[in-house]
């Protein structure tokens, strides 16, 4: 008997389609970025998942983090005056961390097939800032260095308020020195070209989670694989 093998196969295949929510945070990422570089986009993702990433971030020990480096690939080198935070790689071992993947995943084929951005991998790392803490303005890829290519922060801080401070302040060039503040309100999205914004977060008055990732171009070459780590 075929046909029942067919259908479990239809039903297990169209789970995998993108749902309506997030075709539309996919069109407007895809719509700001075309006209903006940048995309900023409250309550982008299924609740379920930012409250999954919630449990399991706000879970997490301090020796769970890493104390966050700065530079590129070998050169990788702590600098408490650049940046205070620590971090946490995501590698899909949890669920949470793993329906995060596979969100970034569909955003990036979205990309691909309406911008052309040749988006190949994705590498993301829950953040946490303590009261205090902040990370000097700077860029996340260098002009040339066709690396890293699409930036993305996940905020996820319920009952955030203007005075808890803690927002990212994004400069529209290198000579922009006022900047939009981005409050780290909790399942806001951002998005941005990485080359493009120097941006900064300023200290907050509690703590503060998100998560960052980067889509990048490949790179590989022969005696070098990418992404390095
Ligand atoms: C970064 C970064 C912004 C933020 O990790 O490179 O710029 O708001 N994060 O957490
Ligand atoms: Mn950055």
């Amino acid at each position: 008997m075929f046909k029942p093998r067919i259908l479990v196969y239809l039903i297990q295949s169209s789970q995998e389609l993108i749902t309506q929510q997030n075709l539309q945070t996919y069109n407007l990422i895809a719509e700001d970025i075309y006209a903006n570089g940048m995309a900023v986009i409250p309550n982008a993702l299924p609740i379920e998942l930012i409250e999954g990433l919630w449990s399991q971030v706000h879970g997490m020990s301090s020796e769970q983090f890493d104390q966050a480096g700065i530079g590129r690939e070998n050169e990788l080198m702590q600098n408490h005056f650049v940046r205070r935070d620590e971090i946490c790689w995501i590698n899909g071992s949890s669920p949470a961390g793993q329906a995060w993947l596979d969100w970034t995943h569909q955003l990036q084929q979205f990309l691909n097939k309406r911008l052309f951005l040749g988006l190949f991998s994705f590498e993301s790392h829950f953040a946490h800032y303590g009261p205090g803490d902040f990370y000097k303005r700077h860029v996340d890829a260098f002009k040339g260095d066709t690396n890293r290519i699409l930036s993305v922060v996940l905020y996820l801080n319920p009952g955030w308020v203007t005075d808890d401070a803690g927002e990212l302040v994004i400069y529209q060039d290198e000579f922009d020195l006022v900047g939009t503040k981005i409050l780290p309100h909790y399942g806001t999205l951002v998005t941005f070209l990485s080359d493009e914004f120097p941006h900064e977060v300023l200290a907050a008055n509690r703590d503060r989670y998100s998560i960052a990732g980067w889509f990048r171009v490949n790179t590989s070459t022969a005696d070098k694989a990418d992404p390095p780590r």
